[in-house]
């Protein structure tokens, strides 16, 4: 069990694609046992297993606040199989601390993994809840895919990363995502009729 160092934006293996697990050894399990920990010591909702400089295919959310159980979920070799509807998230990341903006992601989402014992199991987030974003937003972390590439306001990003000092945004990674804003300003505009 330990607490680990949380890699920040500008750390080359955050963008590099990680592994699949071939087998729960005692180093993945321990690797799942020191996520936990360190998400735990940051209050934070979920990490990928690359945040700590371990570029495998896992990740770990637990979603409970306050006086709730603790409810960790453990993610391995994950798969997005359905994914539907948009919405805007505002979001923020252990790799980027105190940069928050608005990104685009599905409303619901399908996924199957296994868990720390190597099981597979199925699990559905739906209505852009705070599960659904997260299993998103830390799925993207093993594809070296992160939160600002999915921004709304370019801008606003460019801003918050200067004034915190970290590296500039790297215009070639941002995601087209016409599709999904069409979508989101199709819903906004409903819900101004
Ligand atoms: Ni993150």
């Amino acid at each position: 069990m330990a607490i680990r160092k949380i890699l920040t934006y500008g750390t080359p293996s955050l963008r590099q694609p990680s592994k699949e697990v071939h087998k729960i050894s005692k180093k993945i399990k321990e690797l799942v046992k020191d996520l936990l920990d360190t998400l735990y010591s940051q209050n934070g909702v979920g990490l990928a297993a690359p945040q700590i400089g371990e570029n495998y295919r896992v990740f770990v959310i637990d979603t409970s606040s306050g006086d709730e159980t603790l409810n960790p979920i453990v993610f391995i070799n994950p798969k997005i199989i359905k994914k539907s509807g948009a919405f805007i998230s505002n979001e923020g990341c252990l790799s980027f601390p105190d940069i928050y903006t608005d990104v685009r992601r599905y409303k619901n989402v399908l996924i199957k993994a296994l868990d720390r014992n190597g099981r597979p199991f199925v699990l559905e987030a739906k209505d852009g809840c705070l599960l659904a974003k997260a299993i998103q937003h830390e799925f993207d972390h093993l594809d070296g895919i992160l939160f600002i590439d999915h921004a709304r306001n370019r801008f606003e990003v460019e801003q918050g990363l200067a004034q915190k000092h970290f590296p500039p945004l790297e215009p070639d990674k941002m995601i087209d995502e016409s599709e999904l804003e069409a979508e989101i300003n199709e819903s906004l505009m409903k819900e101004q009729k």
